[in-house]
């Protein structure tokens, strides 16, 4: 008896769906190429021996100074992610500040391993992205109001008032990567084929050049 309801509860805990369950974490960097020579690593950075930390390890000024936006989108991004902040490593956080000229685009572009909010600080702007399904969402915000852009999807900032513009935007990764569409497809290095381009966009090979003649290729 006392067998045939060990067997019972040993079934029972076999179909249980089992507490937890681990799964590869998500990437910090664009990829890794396996050194299988060295030892095993962590997917980050090493940490720092704790002996060797200091406040300034937590505290970050890069972002208070306004960026240079003289440039042929009339954007700067100013990205405190883990590269420039390292206190951030393993956290899963970090921040841009993003100042626009008047006029200036920060042009769609998607971030594949986070979520995006952002609050404006100052000016006006078209803060809009596209979803998977080429639903386009978008509103002009002031001062103080905030949007979100759902991980990987594809969005941008265009600054719509009479001055400049700037926005602080906020990741769940402490290196959230940046795909800008205009300067993935036409600056590549190397060039993503013409045929390729001229074939995606219908158009003629002349069109493509115009546009990569713009980012200097
Ligand atoms: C804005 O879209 C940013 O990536 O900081
Ligand atoms: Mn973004």
């Amino acid at each position: 008896m006392a067998t045939m309801a060990t067997l019972y509860l040993f079934i029972v805990l076999l179909l249980l769906p089992l507490p937890y369950s681990y799964a590869d974490p998500d990437p910090l960097q664009d990829f890794c190429v396996a050194d299988l020579k060295s030892a095993p690593s962590v997917n980050g950075f090493p940490c720092k021996l704790a002996s060797e930390v200091t406040s300034g390890d937590f505290f970050y000024d890069g972002l208070s100074k306004e960026g240079n936006t003289t440039n042929l989108f009339g954007v700067n991004v100013n990205a405190g992610n883990v590269l420039a902040f390292p206190g951030l490593n393993t956290l899963g956080i970090s921040m841009n500040r993003v100042d626009l000229a008047p006029g200036g685009i920060n042009p769609p572009h998607s971030h594949p391993r986070s979520t995006e909010s952002g609050i404006v600080i100052e000016g006006k702007l078209l803060v809009g992205f596209v979803t998977t399904g080429n639903v386009f969402y978008s509103k002009v915000l002031g001062v103080g109001e905030m949007f979100v852009v759902p991980r990987g999807l594809v969005h941008f900032q265009l600054n719509v008032g009479d001055g400049k513009a700037l926005i602080f935007t906020a990741f769940n990764s402490q290196l959230p990567g940046a795909v800008i569409a205009p300067l993935t497809l036409f600056a590549s290095t190397p060039s993503v084929p013409d045929d390729v381009l001229t074939r995606a966009f219908q158009v003629e090979d002349d069109v493509i050049n115009g546009i990569k003649s713009k980012f200097g290729l």
